[in-house]
């Protein structure tokens, strides 16, 4: 499925800006190839030290990222649900999210990017959510989650170590939960994935009913679900 960018509106001045913008956003995804260079979970975490003061303003920036977010929360919560945003930053799917779920929790491996999140939590006083620092790997939830989400995270594994993060996602569902992943494309900046690849790897690590949803020029929505049996 493709969608157009930035307003549905039709207005001309709108129609001027679209390569205006599409170029801005090019360069920026262009931009966050530097993720490969960081080797470590040490390295991703002092990346992350210095970079969240800027991190939700150079974001705010794209109205399509802020869109791709609730057009991802929209497809893949309802209000009944417990949701795990995977690789949450400084929460801003998890703020969607807490809106829609009955609960919400965070995890993140930079410490510094949660402290945000916590703060962000705590103004807006969602008592259906919390936000901890852990890897990925390293989390071992009581019980299975009805949603699993993740924004912009996968650019940080490496190609090779991908399918084991989709599997730990996997297993942090429920039977018939869903997985909703948000990013760029690997047709526009290689550190995302291709949709070939997307599809392989969340079907190597058992999920089933794999949609994509190519969203605001350069965005891509992949919702996949864990079989019931
Ligand atoms: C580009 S940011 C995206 C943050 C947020 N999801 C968003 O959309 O704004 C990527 C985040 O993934 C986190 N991350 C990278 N590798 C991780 C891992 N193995 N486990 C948990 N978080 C990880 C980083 O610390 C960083 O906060």
């Amino acid at each position: 499925m493709n969608e157009t960018l930035v307003s549905e509106e039709n207005a001309p001045f709108r129609r001027l800006l679209r390569p205006v913008i599409k170029a801005l956003r090019l360069a920026y995804i262009q931009g966050t190839t530097v993720v490969k260079f960081l080797p470590s979970e040490k390295a991703i975490q002092l990346y992350y030290k210095y970079r969240r003061k800027s991190y939700d303003l150079q974001w705010s920036m794209d109205p399509g990222y802020r869109k791709g977010l609730t057009r991802l929360v929209e497809l893949t919560i309802q209000e009944e649900d417990r949701v795990l945003d995977v690789g949450c930053g400084t929460g801003s799917a998890t703020i969607m999210a807490a809106e829609r779920a009955r609960e919400v929790v965070g995890i993140d491996l930079s410490p510094h990017m949660i402290e945000l999140a916590a703060q962000k939590v705590e103004e807006k006083n969602l008592l259906n959510t919390s936000v901890a620092a852990t890897s990925v790997e390293g989390y071992h939830p009581d019980s299975p989650f009805d949603k699993v989400i993740s924004s912009f995270m996968i650019p940080h594994v490496k190609p090779a170590l991908r399918q084991s993060i989709y599997s730990c996602m996997y297993d942090f569902l429920k039977p018939g939960g869903l997985v909703g992943l948000f990013g760029s494309r690997g047709e526009v900046c290689d550190v995302y994935e291709t949709r070939e690849v997307i599809m392989e790897n969340l079907s190597n690590a058992g999920f089933r009913d794999i949609v994509i949803h190519d969203v605001y020029d350069i965005y891509r929505i992949a919702i996949a679900k864990k079989p019931l049996a």
